[in-house]
């Protein structure tokens, strides 16, 4: 048995912030954020929305579209790095709010290769029958959790969530090939300091502004183009496809140039690569799931094409699958 998706859903907060607003706040430029990422405006939550709002409004889509209710979920699993709170997890708010009661839920921390990690998870539920149909969602207020002083990581990084509805199949369709990887070594290429065991926050915290992330964008770009045309590679042979074959890529929406690069080192069009980034930014383990919905609804997927979805993140994390849609 395979698990395939049956339905994409998301949600993009109501508030933009375009690379002009950027410039009022911080030492940058549209032409800067343009050039160097390829956004030009993303999407910030409301002072009133926390992650499980907005995982909900993806679900609820995602639901609608399967023609299912939440009692026909057993597992919800969200991959975020920004839950509602430490505890407990986004996964068992998001399941009180669908009133999913029938379903085991839990987080997942995979960064920006969240998605990748919960569908992965999810997967293995499905192929061994330890559950019917699961929720997946990737889901992020990255905007709590900014500093918008620091013009290194404030152009970037933004909310939103996305999620598919997994279920098994018999037939050749489904996700062929997923596989995750991690290296910790690199932990400190991208972190958040403080507000975990480490170092509680304190007034001191607080002065240096520890509590939001921090990157090594340059370190971080170097070792994600790399990563990532090897684990897609890596992926289509074990999938046993050319790259010729794959009808779209869906990679995690972090950088404009990565993804170009990524492409180029697979001999990819761009016509066949999704990219949102310009509109919506690094919206972490969300990225995937709400380009694969915007693909999905535009009718750039259809029945039977090869869809490659990969990942890299803080971790370090990475990851790819193969699907046959
Ligand atoms: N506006 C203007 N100038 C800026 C800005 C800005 N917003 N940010 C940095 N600069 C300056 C720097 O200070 C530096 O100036 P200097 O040359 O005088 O020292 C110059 O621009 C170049 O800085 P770099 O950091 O070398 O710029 P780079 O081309 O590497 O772009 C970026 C930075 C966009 C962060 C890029 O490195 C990147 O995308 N990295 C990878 C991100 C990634 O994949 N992350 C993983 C997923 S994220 C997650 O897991 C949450």
């Amino acid at each position: 048995m395979r698990a395939k998706i049956l339905s994409t859903g998301s949600y993009i907060p109501e508030r933009v912030i375009t690379n002009f607003d950027l410039e009022k706040m911080v030492d940058t430029s549209d032409e800067w954020i343009t050039e160097r990422t390829g956004i030009k405006e993303r999407r910030i939550v409301a002072d009133n929305q926390a992650t499980s709002d907005l995982a909900y409004e993806a679900s609820i889509n995602a639901l609608k579209k399967a023609g299912l209710t939440s009692q026909d979920i057993d597992l919800i699993i969200v991959a975020t790095v920004t839950p509602d709170m430490l505890v407990p997890s986004a996964a068992c708010i998001l399941q009180m709010k669908l009133g999913a009661s029938k379903a085991v839920a839990f987080d997942i921390n995979g960064a920006c290769t969240g998605f990748i990690y919960a569908l992965s998870v999810a997967e293995k539920f499905i192929r061994t029958g330890a559950a019917k149909r699961a929720l997946v969602v990737g889901a992020e207020t990255l905007s709590r959790f900014t500093d918008w002083t620091d013009r290194s990581i404030c152009v970037l990084l933004a909310d939103g969530a996305g999620a598919v509805i997994l279920e098994g199949t018999k037939k050749d369709e489904g996700i062929k090939v997923i596989d995750i990887f991690s290296d910790g070594n690199m932990w400190d290429f991208i972190h958040m300091p403080a507000g975990g065991s480490k170092m509680p926050v304190d007034e001191t915290v607080l002065k240096k502004r520890l509590n939001f992330i921090k990157m090594r964008g340059n370190e971080t770009f170097k070792v994600a183009v790399k990563t990532l045309e090897e684990v897609v590679v890596a992926t289509l042979q074990k999938g046993g496809i050319e790259s010729s074959q794959l009808n779209l890529l869906v990679p995690h929406q972090a950088n404009i140039r990565i993804i170009q690069a990524m492409a180029k080192r697979l001999s990819l069009p761009m016509e066949k690569v999704m990219v949102n980034i310009d509109k919506y930014g690094n919206t972490s383990a969300a990225s995937i799931p709400i380009a694969l919905d915007e693909a999905n609804e535009s009718g750039k997927i259809k029945k039977g094409d090869n869809v490659m979805l990969a990942a890299f993140g803080a971790g370090l994390t990475w990851g790819a699958a193969l699907i046959k849609w």
